[in-house]
């Protein structure tokens, strides 16, 4: 089987796709990450055990899987170190299964130390971000002063460049966010060793993934989601990368040629971590409820995740932005309890909320969980996906109805 797909998340982030990219990569040779870092978090079920990944893509629970990092994403050595750990803890095996780009920028401390600063610096005027030193890293790629995994490889060479890039982010530290600067030599000491111990994943991996893109399958997962993305989303409340389609050409050095299928994962509702406009949020009783039912809780911050009913027109613009063939709509139990459910259908702006229009359906009020056939799904629940797939025009391909592998609902083979 050859066919590649595309994934991504169409409104901000965290709607699932650490699940669907674990169910599919059954039928895959590789799993790949393109842009981001740290920041993502996906939470998953397997066997009744929790695992979140933040770096490495989740195709790494499969034993046929090869997981791979591109040249897109920022990589924190720290937090690469403890996610691998943290598998090996769990006895999942790691050696020729992962492979990470010598192109992709390193996040130093100084990276995080700058992004802390500045968000407590702006205040009420902060972007709300994880904190990862995300933003700071992309700053220093565009900005051609950056560190990328491959200047590990020559000590001398690496020291020039960490000396002169410290020497920079602790002028900005001490002189322009009055925060406190960090040790070169500590920094050094810390990420030397582990670099060493990751050095033998560290490859080019773009031959890699052209091979297996046209002779096997891969699954290319985007992190954050559209309406974060650098370009095209809420700026300046965004994520510092392209979450979208391209974002994975640039991000991996693939063609959009090879891609076959994009999957776009939408929650049954809409949240959102981070500061920035939210057109359909629920500043209610109703809210509370998804968050609590819908254990709507930051993987990576622990921040509570704002709730809201699903935003038909967010969703339209990542269809047209990706490109996407289908949908794969997420945590459909979440609502099994509300008498009454809405859809926001359209708005003139981001800011106005009373200008919101609203499509209201009766609710279902019966267990969704583990129920795999279409057919077998309450009458309600099926008009609520017949109205998504209406008022998007495009086919709701897969159903998840609660977090382990085992509850979903293929309704077309997307492999086909
Ligand atoms: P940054 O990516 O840490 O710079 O954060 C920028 C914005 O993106 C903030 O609103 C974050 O909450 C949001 N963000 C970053 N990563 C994720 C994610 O994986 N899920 C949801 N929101 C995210």
């Amino acid at each position: 089987m050859n066919k590649n797909i595309f994934l991504v998340g169409t409104h901000w982030g965290d709607e699932g796709k650490g699940k669907i990219v674990d169910v599919l990569t059954e039928n895959a040779s590789a799993c790949v990450r393109f842009q981001g870092g740290h920041n993502a978090g996906h939470t998953l079920l397997i066997g009744g055990k929790k695992i979140i990944l933040h770096l490495i893509p989740s195709g790494i629970l499969r034993d046929h899987v090869k997981s791979i990092i591109g040249n897109g994403v920022v990589v924190s050595l720290e937090a690469l170190q403890d996610e691998l750990n943290d598998l090996k803890s769990n006895n999942i095996a790691i050696q020729d299964k992962l492979f990470i780009s010598k192109f992709c920028h390193v996040i130093l401390p100084s990276h995080q130390a700058i992004d802390i600063a500045r968000e407590k610096y702006l205040g009420k005027a902060s972007i709300g971000t994880t904190g990862r030193g995300i933003g700071p890293a992309y700053e220093d790629k565009v900005a051609r002063r950056g560190l990328r995994l491959i200047d590990f490889f020559n000590h001398e060479h690496l020291i020039s460049r960490i000396t002169s890039l410290i020497d920079y982010h602790n002028f900005l530290l001490s002189n322009y966010y009055k925060s406190t600067p960090v040790s070169l030599n500590e920094t050094i000491d810390k990420l030397v060793p582990i670099f060493k111990s990751i050095k033998k994943y560290v490859i080019d991996v773009t031959p890699l993934m052209m091979e297996i893109s046209t002779n096997s399958t891969i699954i290319f997962e985007g992190a954050q989601g559209t309406m974060l993305d650098i370009d095209h989303g809420t700026y300046p409340y965004v994520t510092s990368s392209n979450t979208i389609f391209p974002g994975m050409t640039t991000g991996t050095g693939i063609g959009s040629d090879k891609i076959n299928y994009s999957l776009g994962i939408t929650k049954s509702y809409t949240t959102r971590v981070g500061n920035g406009p939210f057109p359909t949020e629920l500043k209610d009783d109703i809210g509370d409820n998804l968050a609590k039912w819908g254990g709507e809780i930051g993987a990576t911050t622990g921040r509570a995740r704002r709730c809201g009913w699903l935003d038909i027109k967010i969703l339209n613009k990542a269809i047209e932005l990706n490109n996407l063939n289908g949908i794969a709509l997420t945590k459909l139990d979440v609502l099994d309890n509300l008498e009454k459910i809405k859809i926001g259908k359209d708005y003139n702006s981001f800011s106005d909320v009373a200008d919101i229009e609203y499509l209201e359906m009766d609710g279902w009020q019966t267990l969704t969980k583990g129920i795999k056939k279409l057919k077998d799904l309450p009458k309600n629940a099926r008009h609520y996906i017949e109205t998504i797939e209406n008022l998007s025009n495009t086919s709701v391909d897969l159903i998840s109805t609660g977090a382990s592998r085992e509850d979903i609902i293929f309704i077309k083979n997307i492999f086909e």
